[in-house]
């Protein structure tokens, strides 16, 4: 009976009540729920603020909790998945996750046409594919490299941009070599290749390269900002960037202290080449996929100043979180190169070591992170379309020898700012995987929270 007088399916009605986003009712002898009238208006008025939101969601909510039982089904360890197909191997970025999560994700959750939204992109994983499955992709970071790598990943070249491409692969491949014999031929040492091109002029530069990397590096980067078009250079530039912390001192991706490597003469330019040319393939490969009517927007802001976004149908992200990466000083190498302005990406950057371990009374805690959940839910509320979906693949943090479940704490946070939690699946990670350090960001297993926007607003 309240049921229709609210106008909604009986299955509806059950969900909000299991999920707690109507009050309970008292129940007779007979276990039956007996509603009084102002719980009856109560939830006659949720059900009309549901359907007047924005726009009418096109999916019903009874295909939507199936949509919700068959993501339980899925294994979401994914073991033994291919995980580099298309783009997505282009440039390794810490903590990115495998594509089959946004994929399965965005499959159950969004329809043909849709915008799926990543609200801190990082790689760029997310808007692959909504692409790929023929949605429009938003993603947002406050890392500009995560930014340039993401356009990159997403933007499928002409068959002209990519033999420029391949071109400049086969420049880079032949000094690179030349400069290889020239140094094993030598019995006096490598002669030096002195580039003319500019170099950044960073004064630790010499402390995280050697004296012939530099020259190499120099010359790949005028090379690739010479290269006819926007997409291009930056295509080329993402090429350089993905080789900078193999050839630099840099111990790893996820370790910036220095440490002496066995760099050759000529290896930085012959990477380079390798490089481009399986970018080349790969954004080939993305432009038989991708149609074009399919758009990618890509936005380089901290999600913590409510930017501007287009109405998103569904968000799928992997946030950072307390302690557990930091992205501003893996990146800085990479970043001197590319003349980014890394000490803002520092100050705003969330979760990194740098502000969780500090000893300073400033020193961040788990209520700062509650803080930035509470923002950044406020302004998702907004950009999400009502009813729609936001999933977050998040693991555990470790503060102060203290361990947080950042699985409760987004949920609570988020049911305070009229989320609804609708699903929490569990993945398991393998140690051999590269993508995580279990070790150095102490994470065994991850949750992946499933919120609905029970309510909305134009933004
Ligand atoms: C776990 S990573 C996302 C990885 C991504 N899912 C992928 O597959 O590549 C988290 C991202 O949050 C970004 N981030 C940190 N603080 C931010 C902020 N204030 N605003 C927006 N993005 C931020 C980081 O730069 C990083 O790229």
């Amino acid at each position: 009976m309240v049921a229709a007088r609210a106008g909604v399916h009986r299955d509806t009605l059950l969900r909000w009540l299991r999920e707690a986003v109507v009050a309970e009712p008292a129940r007779d002898r007979r276990g039956w729920r007996v509603f009084t009238e102002s719980e009856a208006a109560r939830i006659e008025s949720f059900a009309k603020a549901t359907s007047n939101s924005r726009s009418p969601d096109p999916r019903s909510s009874i295909v939507r909790s199936e949509s919700i039982e068959r993501l339980y089904e899925i294994d979401w360890d994914f073991a033994d998945a291919k995980t580099a197909y298309l783009t997505h191997g282009l440039h390794p970025y810490p903590a990115k996750y495998i594509p089959q999560i946004p994929n399965a994700l965005i499959q159950e959750l969004s329809s043909t046409g849709e915008t799926v939204g990543d609200v801190f992109c990082g790689s760029g994983t997310t808007l692959v594919e909504a692409l790929v499955l023929k949605r429009h992709a938003f993603g947002l970071d406050a890392n500009p490299l995560a930014c340039l790598i993401t356009k990159t990943k997403t933007t499928p070249l002409s068959a002209a941009e990519r033999s420029s491409l391949l071109d400049l692969s086969h420049r880079a491949e032949a000094l690179g070599g030349e400069l290889s014999s020239q140094t094993e031929g030598s019995l006096f040492g490598p002669a030096l290749f002195q580039s003319r091109a500019d170099r950044p002029r960073a004064e630790d530069l010499p402390f995280w390269f050697e004296p012939f990397v530099i020259e190499e590096l120099a010359e790949a980067r005028a090379w690739s900002q010479s290269l006819p078009t926007e997409a291009t250079q930056r295509a080329a530039l993402v090429c350089l960037s993905s080789i900078i912390v193999a050839v630099s001192k840099q111990d790893s991706d996820t370790r910036y202290v220095r440490r002496a490597k066995d760099v050759t003469p000529g290896e930085t330019l012959r990477r380079f080449g390798r490089s481009l040319r399986l970018c080349s393939r790969m954004l080939a490969e993305l432009a038989d996929i991708v149609e074009p009517r399919f758009t990618s927007t890509v936005v380089n802001r901290n999600i913590l100043e409510q930017p501007e976004s287009p109405v998103l149908d569904l968000v799928v992200c992997s946030p950072p979180y307390p302690n557990a990466y930091s992205y501003h000083l893996y990146h800085r190498t990479r970043m001197l190169w590319l003349e980014m302005d890394q000490p803002t990406f520092k100050r705003v950057e969330i979760g990194s070591h740098r502000k969780y371990s500090s000893k300073s009374k400033s020193a961040a805690t788990i209520e700062t992170f509650r803080s930035e959940l509470h923002t950044l839910f406020a302004w998702m509320r907004k950009a999400l379309r009502p009813t729609r979906h936001a999933c977050f693949v998040v693991g555990n943090s470790t503060i102060g020898g203290r361990v947080f479940d950042n699985g409760d704490l987004l949920s609570e946070v988020a049911r305070a700012e009229g989320f609804v939690e609708e699903a929490r699946l569990k993945r398991h990670m393998l140690d051999s995987r590269k993508a995580f350090n279990p070790a150095h960001g102490k994470i065994k297993s991850e949750d992946i929270v499933i919120l609905r926007n029970a309510r909305g607003g134009a933004l």
